[in-house]
């Protein structure tokens, strides 16, 4: 039976990514509500999605949301992914019953708060020539120069990063460079746009060429999670569980990684 979001004291809520991105937006949501059974999966068989067609990520990204969402019966579902969000949520919730919630890039905060009017949204290839991501620019930064950077690499980097297969700082430079404009007045503001960039927060403040606000979305999706859910109920037992569709299992380093967001043990199934 579908939980139910009206009677569950603690309600599943699966959040999906292509891989380990989604873990930033997790973390926030498990932060704000104890009482939430979480699901966490990750589509990491076709990992990562920045490269895909948009025919052949709309075809994916729904064929595995029907089978998880047969699978866990959420009451609602995350999609943790900008790259997904920006294209498949129309078809996601023709689909189904439940309420999702997408991650679409941030780019009204940050257009508001920059001082210099210079921003840059730092997303995958897929996420900068999404029509979404144009008509939020359009909409809510027609006062800012923004420049769309889609990094190829900086999301196969942010997982290596977590796995401890290490990212060097000299690639990671390479990739967040393009996002630092200075025509007279500089970039002062930086969307993540891709829910893997958080977990380089620290290496690109300790890489930029000069200080900006990043804008992690996160916190304000986990806020919205709980605006749909009933009112915080008795907190939730046991560990996140985990699904992979690649079916693989957690080396060691992923393993404690996953530890230090509540997942353990991961079910690869
Ligand atoms: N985490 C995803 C996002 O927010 C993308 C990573 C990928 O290319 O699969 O856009």
């Amino acid at each position: 039976m579908q939980d139910s979001l009206a009677t569950s004291v603690n309600p599943t809520v699966l959040v999906f990514d292509s891989g380990l991105g989604g873990l930033t937006v997790l973390r926030e949501i498990s932060a704000l509500r104890r009482n939430l059974k979480l699901v966490y999966a990750a589509d990491d068989a076709v990992f990562p999605y920045g490269r895909l067609e948009d025919d052949a990520l709309i075809a994916r990204v729904s064929s595995v949301m029907d089978e998880l969402i047969a699978r866990y019966r959420p009451a609602l579902a995350v999609i943790a992914c900008n790259t997904a969000s920006t294209l498949t949520l129309p078809v996601l919730r023709a689909k189904h019953a439940i309420p999702f919630v997408g991650t679409v890039p941030a780019i009204k905060p940050a257009c508001a708060q920059s001082k210099t009017k210079r921003i840059s949204v730092l997303a995958t290839p897929g996420t900068v020539k999404r029509d979404y991501t144009r008509a939020l620019i359009e909409e809510f930064a027609s006062d800012c120069v923004v420049d769309l950077v889609g990094s190829p690499w900086l999301a196969p980097l942010a997982e290596a990063h977590l796995r401890g297969e290490g990212a060097t700082d000299e690639e990671i430079a390479k990739e967040i460079a393009p996002a630092f404009r200075d025509d007279g007045a500089k970039t002062d503001t930086v969307v993540l746009a891709c829910t893997h960039y958080p977990l380089l927060l620290e290496r690109f403040k300790a890489l930029a060429p000069w200080p900006v606000a990043w804008i992690d979305p996160a916190a304000a999706i986990a806020r919205r999670v709980a605006s749909l859910l009933p009112p915080q109920g008795q907190p939730a037992k046991g560990p996140v569980s985990a699904y992979f569709t690649s079916g693989k299992a957690p080396g060691p380093a992923l393993a404690a990684a996953l530890q230090s967001f509540g997942i353990e043990p991961v079910t690869a199934i």
